[in-house]
C-alpha cells in the first residue's frame, strides 16, 4: 500500500469538505496530489440501491447494525485505493439512540490512517451555517448540543490514536479566517 491515509473529520456543517477542497487546490500548485473520497458517500451509494434512504441525511436513522454493515463495506473499498487519500467522514454520528463512532475498530483495521484530524470551531458559529444551508436537512439542535458533539469527538479520537498510533491533529476553521485553516491543513497534508 502507497501514499499517505489522513482521515478528516467534524460535525456537520464546521466546514470541513470547503477546507479539504481549497487544501487539495493549493497543495496540487505545489505538485502534492491527493484524492479524496468521501466515506459517507460510499455507504449512501449502497443505501439507496437497497432502497432504505432517500437522502445522506436518513442513514444517520438507520439501525445501528445496518449502519456498521455499511461502514463495513465503505471501508472495505477505501483501503483498496493507492496514493495519497483523504478520507472526508465523521469521527462520531449522532443516532436518534446515542453517539456512533465513525471509526470503530473494523474500519480502522482496513483504513489505517497515519493522520486523524478534526476540524472544529465555535458550535454558535456552525449552528449559524447549518441554518443557512437549505440543501440538507440537518438536527436542529442548539449551540450547546453541538459543543458536547464536538467534545465527544475529541474524546474518541483519543481512543482513535490509541487504537492505531496514528497522530490527532486539531484544524480551527472559523469564521473569516478560512484561509488560515487550509494553510494549517496544506502544512499537514505535505
Ligand atoms: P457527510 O457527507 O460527510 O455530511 P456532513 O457531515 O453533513 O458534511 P457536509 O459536507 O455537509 O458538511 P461540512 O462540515 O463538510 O461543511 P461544508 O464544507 O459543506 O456525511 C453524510 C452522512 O454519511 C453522515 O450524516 C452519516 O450518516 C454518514 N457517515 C459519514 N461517515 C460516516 C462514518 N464514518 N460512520 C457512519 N456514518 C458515516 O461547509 C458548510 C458551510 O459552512 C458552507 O456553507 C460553507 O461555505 C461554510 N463555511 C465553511 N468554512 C467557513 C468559514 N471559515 N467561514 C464561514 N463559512 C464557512
Amino acid at each position: 500500500m502507497t501514499g499517505k491515509k489522513v482521515i478528516i473529520t467534524g460535525v456537520p456543517g464546521v466546514g470541513k469538505t470547503t477546507v479539504i477542497n481549497e487544501s487539495m487546490k493549493g497543495l496540487e500548485e505545489s505538485g502534492v496530489f491527493y484524492q479524496s473520497i468521501n466515506f459517507g458517500s460510499f455507504m449512501y451509494d449502497v443505501a439507496l440501491k437497497e432502497g432504505m434512504v432517500q437522502d445522506r441525511d436518513e442513514m444517520r436513522k438507520l439501525d445501528k447494525n445496518t449502519q456498521k454493515r455499511l461502514q463495513q463495506f465503505a471501508s472495505q473499498m477505501i483501503a483498496r485505493l493507492e496514493g495519497n487519500i483523504i478520507i472526508d467522514t465523521h469521527a462520531s454520528v449522532k443516532t436518534p439512540i446515542g453517539f456512533l463512532a465513525g471509526l470503530p475498530e473494523w474500519v480502522l483495521k482496513e483504513l489505517k490512517p497515519d493522520v486523524i484530524i478534526l476540524v472544529e470551531t465555535d458550535s454558535d458559529q456552525i449552528l449559524k451555517r447549518r441554518l443557512s444551508d437549505e440543501s440538507r436537512v440537518r438536527d436542529i439542535e442548539g449551540y450547546k448540543d453541538i459543543q458536547d458533539h464536538q467534545d465527544f469527538n475529541r474524546a474518541v479520537a483519543a481512543a482513535y490514536a490509541m487504537f492505531t498510533g496514528c497522530t490527532i491533529k486539531y484544524i480551527k476553521n472559523p469564521d473569516f479566517l478560512l484561509e488560515k485553516a487550509v494553510e494549517e491543513m496544506m502544512q499537514t497534508l505535505r
